[in-house]
């Protein structure tokens, strides 16, 4: 089929940190990474995207850089990246890595050069201030009096101020952790090395970016609105996202010039290099404007996680998400959890019960058109961990709600105790356990444990990636949700197999009710619990191949 690899890929994303250790400091690096390609390509995805491995202080795992262009010691060094993407090529996987254009860390060079500066004369809120070391970043007076009072009301995303006042009296902005200082994306200079920086990764090989809080770029700086009865917390980039409030510092419409420079620089590499958006907009119709023809070749769809376990709400969010896509002919994407929000299999509940909700809903996930975005340790059945406060060391923590370590602690590999063959050193040259404690329970989640094991999740997602390659690639973009009873979500693709008088429909029925439901006729090819008899039992989904319609 002739489209770009991208448009019907699974990727699978990669915590750098968590993924595997190769030198036993606790800590997972690249060639870790490297050591596991084969159980990926095995598993059945086509490409990996790994979250930052740039130089960074670490405060947030490495989404506060230091510098974009070199590998940070703790994850190796850019031998080791040219090595992990040579061999993930050579197993015909795909690399996708993480940029993050919002804000650089306050370690990096520019940021200190800023401090060092003097401040520069008369900068009024409202005034461009001076070209400057300041200018590359978002540096502002104060109001009241005495400049006392921040620039405008924002509230970082994880907590406190959005604005931090340093000694001469200046302030500067900072949308997440006051280590992460947001870029001026009106300098030139800023926008000129992110072109260098693309053409760094694109030069070495990468294809693709997952691009960072997409939708922040630019400000508005102004007072934000919430609506009366709302107090202003850091929950009002959350309340942006429901569509609540008024957000003057996300989704402004000078960040598409930025990306559409950036796919005419990506579109004049070879093969088919892409870049998917990390933008939080209200739903799908707002996040459309990313993947116009010549911008975002996808943007992940974070409606379908938001998704409650609910018939209704799945549907609604294929239904807007194909409504909002179709004139912009985009590729969809479909993803249920990563390393920012809680485990889906823990999203859905307690117990068995949640992990079979979870493999039902990544089995529909896997049948709509597009591309699907599954993260390390899904294929486990892994829940979320709740951690005591002393091991949490995410920066959003501090917001006392819990944080976001819990869908962060390393993947047991192995083994009986921790660290489960995690770090691949034997055990008396084990420096230090893994940065995050792993579950004395998960003995019975490893990939040694599952694999071979038939009705284990690792065993499931092998299987369903398998039979999406077997059944739904290629098929109509269009679904077509079929009537159901309550609870029940029913949809069909047509165009399935080879030649006209072959083609056949691939139904999937996914039971979120509390009632079994009985299935329309067809073979069953895909079961995401126990093989079915009869009537799909609650908390279950199939794939069944059935005659064309029409
Ligand atoms: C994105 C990342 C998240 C990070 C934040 C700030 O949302 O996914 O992990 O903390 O941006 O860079
Ligand atoms: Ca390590």
């Amino acid at each position: 089929m002739d489209q770009p690899w991208w448009r019907e890929a699974v990727a699978y994303q990669i915590y750098p940190r968590s993924f595997a250790d190769s030198n036993g400091d606790g800590l997972g690096d690249l060639q870790g990474i490297t050591d596991h390609l084969d159980y990926l390509a095995a598993l059945g995805v086509d490409a990996i995207w790994i979250c930052p491995f740039y130089t960074s202080p670490q405060n947030d795992h490495g989404y506060d850089v230091a510098d974009y262009c070199d590998v940070d010691p703790i994850f190796g060094t850019l031998a080791d990246a040219d090595h992990l993407i040579a061999r993930a090529h050579e197993l015909a996987l795909k690399v996708i890595v993480d940029l993050v254009p919002n804000h650089t860390s306050s370690a990096h060079p520019w940021f200190v050069e800023a401090l060092a500066e003097a401040k520069p004369e008369a900068m009024g809120t409202a005034s461009e201030p001076e070209s400057s070391a300041r200018d590359r970043y978002i540096f502002r007076d104060g109001r009241g009096e005495n400049g006392e009072e921040p620039p405008t009301n924002w509230r970082s995303v994880f907590g406190g101020p959005a604005w931090t006042r340093i000694e001469d009296g200046q302030w500067y902005l900072h949308l997440f952790d006051d280590d992460q200082p947001d870029l001026n994306w009106h300098n030139p200079e800023v926008v000129e090395e992110f072109t260098k920086i693309l053409t760094f990764w694109l030069d070495r090989g990468v294809d693709g970016f997952r691009v960072d809080i997409a939708h922040g770029l630019f400000k508005e700086l102004r007072d934000q609105v919430v609506p009366e009865g709302l107090a202003l917390t850091s929950d009002a980039a959350v309340m942006y996202e429901r569509g609540v409030t008024d957000a003057p510092m996300w989704d402004n419409l000078g960040v598409h010039e930025i990306y559409r420079a950036w796919r005419k620089l990506i579109d004049s590499f070879d093969g088919d290099r892409m870049m998917v958006a990390e933008a939080w907009t209200p739903g799908p119709a707002e996040l459309r404007r990313y993947v116009r023809a010549d911008e975002f070749n996808q943007a992940f769809n974070f409606s379908w996680l938001q998704a409650p376990w609910s018939a209704e709400a799945f549907k609604e969010v294929i239904g807007s998400t194909l409504k909002a896509l179709g004139p912009s002919r985009a590729a969809p994407t479909w993803v249920l959890s990563n390393h920012d929000v809680v485990r889906h299999r823990s999203r859905y509940g307690d117990g068995l019960q949640a992990l079979h909700r979870a493999r039902a809903a990544t089995l529909a996930m896997l049948a709509l058109p597009g591309s699907a975005y599954l993260y390390q340790g899904e294929e486990l059945g892994l829940p979320q961990v709740y951690l005591p406060p002393e091991y949490q060391e995410d920066p959003w923590s501090e917001t006392g709600e819990g944080g976001r370590d819990g869908c962060r602690v390393p993947l047991p590999w192995s083994g009986f105790e921790p660290p489960f063959g995690f770090s691949q050193v034997p055990d008396e040259d084990l420096p230090t356990q893994p940065w995050l404690p792993q579950p004395a329970e998960w003995v019975d989640l490893t990939v040694a444990a599952q694999n071979g094991v038939r009705d284990s999740t690792l065993e499931f997602y092998r299987a369903a990636l398998a039979a999406r390659r077997a059944f739904a690639l290629g098929a109509d973009e269009d679904v077509e949700i079929l009537d159901a009873p309550e609870g029940v979500v029913s949809f069909r693709r047509g165009g399935v197999g080879g030649s006209p008088d072959t083609r056949t429909d691939l139904i999937v029925v996914l039971n979120c009710g509390m009632e079994p439901t009985s299935l329309p006729e067809g073979e069953i090819v895909m079961y995401s619990g126990d093989p079915v008899v009869g009537d799909l039992p609650t908390d279950a989904a199939v794939w069944i191949i059935a005659p064309a319609v029409e």
